[in-house]
């Protein structure tokens, strides 16, 4: 390798095309999923505080949402419910007629070509908030299975592509792969949220799901964000019992554990700019600290560099409409 005086880094940054021309990463709007949440009714569209720009929606705004995702060229939809009613088991969560299974049938009628991706977990459907049934104050791993499964067969009934299972118990992903099998569902996918952190980054989410524990927190159940060899461990049980596509969550704080596990392994891995990460960059461009579209574009970027096939994110729409430049 030549050195300086004769070569020169700067040379090939002199001009946007110059710089352009040698771009290793480059974020495509195909690269994009927008998550997106149903709540029962009709015209409903209720902003959510902590995420401007993110709304609850019923089903028919959802679909004007979706619609425009879809002609915006964002290959994808994640959907989170919230029910009208919530109990002890979450049994809103695999009822055939709840909120999420009403808006996967209203998707793929109306658009069919669009990816249809649903949160698998209890939280948003139990009257606790645990991703899980609880038995003597803790989440039972094994009663929770079936109730997962349940879950995920009314949403592969309901025309989903991909089930997403976010509840963090152990064998969940088998269970889920054995059963969408014996109903014939063998084409639907499972997104495994493989390496999900107990991240103080989903505070805004539980917010817009009106999910948060009402007692205790997910810690006996989600990572402990100082692992990262523990991840790969968790993505490789998520890949014998039978993921399609691996997951890390949050995406920003986490970007040399989405690194390791693309090394890792062959499969596809997603990254989740979670609610967090979306709301702390939002508040800075409010308040003018910083300019939140390129930075907002930056992370983007980052996370895609890092190894993430597919980035889920709230501004999927932004980025879309070219917000933030091409640098
Ligand atoms: C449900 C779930 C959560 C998120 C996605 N699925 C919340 C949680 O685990 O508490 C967070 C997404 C985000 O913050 O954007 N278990």
């Amino acid at each position: 390798m030549s050195k300086f005086p004769e070569y020169r880094m700067r040379r090939l940054r002199r001009t946007p095309a110059l710089r352009r021309m040698v771009r290793e990463t480059e974020v495509d709007v195909g690269d994009l999923i927008l998550p997106l949440f149903v709540v029962p009714g009709e015209g409903v569209r209720r902003p959510v505080g902590s995420m401007p720009g993110v709304a609850q929606t019923s089903v028919d705004e959802l679909l004007r949402d979706a619609t425009e995702a879809y002609e915006l060229g964002i290959p994808a939809v994640l959907l989170f419910g919230i029910p009208a009613t919530k109990d002890e088991l979450g049994s809103s969560g695999y009822a055939d007629d709840g909120v999420v299974q009403e808006a996967v049938r209203a998707l793929k009628r109306e658009l069919p070509e669009l990816v249809v991706i649903t949160d698998v977990c209890l939280c948003e459907y139990t009257s606790h908030g645990h991703c899980g049934m609880i038995r003597g104050g803790m989440v039972d791993n094994d009663e929770t299975l079936e109730l997962l499964a349940r879950q995920a067969l009314s949403h592969a009934r309901a025309g989903a592509d991909i089930v997403a299972p976010s509840d963090m118990m152990d064998g969940r992903v088998g269970v889920i792969r054995r059963a969408l099998d014996a109903e014939g569902f063998t084409d639907v996918a499972i997104l495994a949220y493989s390496a999900k952190f107990a991240s103080v980054f989903y505070g805004p989410f539980r917010e817009a799901a009106e999910s948060a524990p009402q007692f205790g927190d997910r810690r006996s159940y989600q990572m402990d964000p100082a692992n990262v060899e523990e991840a790969l461990r968790e993505v490789r049980l998520d890949v014998e019992e039978g993921a399609d596509i691996l997951m890390v969550k949050p995406a920003l704080p986490y970007l040399d554990v989405l690194y390791r596990v693309r090394q890792a392994t062959g499969y596809p891995v997603f990254a989740y700019q979670v609610s967090g990460e979306y709301a702390a960059i939002m508040a800075a461009g409010e308040r003018g600290w910083l300019d939140a579209d390129a930075a907002m574009r930056e992370a983007l970027t980052a996370i895609k560099r890092a190894g993430a096939n597919m980035i889920i994110t709230y501004w999927a729409r932004e980025f879309a409409k070219g917000l933030g430049g091409r640098g």
